[in-house]
């Protein structure tokens, strides 16, 4: 288990804990699939970032991405350590200032954003990250802002799987680089007095240096438009995509040394260009939640065939698509048998009926029964938030515990739920 665990989940007697919570406890007290986060690691992860960040400029923001993980419990306790908040659609702006997020502080970046959706966000007083030359238009259509933001695609892109990849030739996000200076000239015409400058180039990024390649580019871009149009930033955000080791071969990102160079060639920059003394700006969400949180599952088949041995469990890609939609490695392990040795070799399936409902493939684990708890590890980011009712199956629960305490953050939803919001017409009944 090792480097996998994040010091919140503990081996006591055979039985995987974490943050001082028996697993088992839980799974029998609100039954599984059931998702379980450590308050503890979040503020953790969000601190060791803060701090890294703060060793070499004093002027940083950390933008939580919501949406690896909306859950209001988890933003209250950003909101708390004093994060800002990246928003990609209405929900999430009306989830955060749900949960305590002031809207100076939420950062909206959504794609193909409809007029319905500006006025909600310029009602709701949040910052916007302009997409396109289209967006732009529209907004200032309905309203001058303040302070607009714009992303930019630095063509540069990277991540875990080319679902991922949000910047460069084939890339949907941003505005590309010809078309920056006449995005921040409209804005500065209509008005617009204050201005951020954005990138977000992937997720899952290990290396360092596809963020400083990135982060050059966007830099000069900077330059670029603060010599055409004299004006300086606010802020410049370099995204999110901070990666996270999920596979036993993967390096952990250096967080000192990234962010030693970040800040090293940020400052640089701003002095050689003249741009000021912008806020340094990160969008990390998996980085945050992700080691935070456990995916419970129990075992009820085993089925061998002459080819393979399957572990059949209650989590499907409705419950945790990562595996199925980006071939992920999830480590895994049984969370009643932790100190036995793993022997054999199983594929772990869910219950949709789909061939792609696959956790694992080929996973070595301890000699496997029916009844067994399993806990899939690093779910905690792109969990829940990406889980569905795919095949008519009620989404699963969500739990936070804390040094030994546990509390209900999300009810499991029931069979009725299913007909939330479905209407028989007239002619049919
Ligand atoms: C604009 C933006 N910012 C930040 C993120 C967060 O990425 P990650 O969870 O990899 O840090 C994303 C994820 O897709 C994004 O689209």
């Amino acid at each position: 288990m090792g480097a996998i665990f994040s010091g919140v989940l503990e081996n006591r007697d055979g039985i995987l804990h974490i943050d001082g919570v028996s697993t088992i406890r839980l799974a029998e007290e609100f039954d599984v699939p059931l998702y379980v986060l450590s308050e503890n690691r979040i503020r953790e992860n969000f601190r060791r970032l803060r701090e890294s960040l703060l060793k070499y400029y004093g002027k940083i923001r950390i933008y939580y991405s919501a949406k690896a993980n909306t859950n209001i419990a988890v933003l209250k306790i950003l909101a708390d350590e004093g994060a800002y908040l990246d928003a990609v659609s209405p929900g999430e702006v009306f989830l955060a200032l749900k949960s305590g997020f002031q809207p100076e502080k939420i950062l909206f970046t959504g794609t193909s954003v409809r007029d319905d959706e500006l006025k909600f966000l310029i009602n709701s007083g949040v910052t916007i990250n302009i997409d396109s030359l289209s967006q732009l238009k529209r907004l200032l259509n309905f309203y001058i802002p303040k302070i607009l933001s714009v992303r930019v695609n630095p063509e540069i892109g990277a991540g875990h799987h080319e679902h991922v990849i949000t910047a460069g030739r084939n890339s949907k996000f941003g505005i590309w680089e010809t078309d920056v200076v006449e995005a921040y000239n409209m804005a500065l015409e209509a008005g617009v007095e204050k201005f951020g400058i954005h990138m977000h180039i992937g997720s899952g990024i290990l290396e360092i240096e596809p963020f400083l390649l990135a982060a050059e580019k966007l830099l000069k871009i900077a330059q670029n438009v603060h010599e055409k149009l004299g004006l300086t930033f606010e802020f410049i955000d370099f995204g999110g995509g901070l990666g996270v080791p999920y596979r036993p071969e993967d390096k952990p990102l250096d967080l000192n040394s990234f962010a030693e160079k970040m800040l090293n060639l940020f400052k640089c920059r701003i002095e050689e260009y003249h741009l000021g003394k912008p806020y340094f700006c990160l969008e990390p969400g998996r980085f945050i939640v992700c080691d935070a949180g456990i995916l419970l599952t129990r075992v009820n088949t085993l089925k061998v065939t002459p080819f393979k041995k399957f572990i059949g469990v209650d989590a499907g890609f409705n419950t945790l698509i990562r595996p199925a939609m980006y071939g992920s490695h999830h480590p895994i392990v049984v969370a009643n048998r932790l100190h036995e040795q793993e022997e054999d070799v199983y594929d772990v399936v869910g219950p949709l009926c789909e061939s792609g409902d696959i956790l694992a493939r080929d996973r070595k684990l301890p000699k496997v029964f029916e009844g067994d708890l399993l806990a899939i590890l690093n779910a905690g980011a792109y969990g829940f938030s990406m889980s569905s009712q795919y095949n008519s199956r009620p989404r699963c629960a969500e739990v936070l515990v804390n040094k030994g305490k546990y509390a209900l953050i999300r009810e499991r939803e029931k069979i009725e739920d299913l007909l939330r919001g479905q209407l028989i017409p007239e002619w049919l009944k």
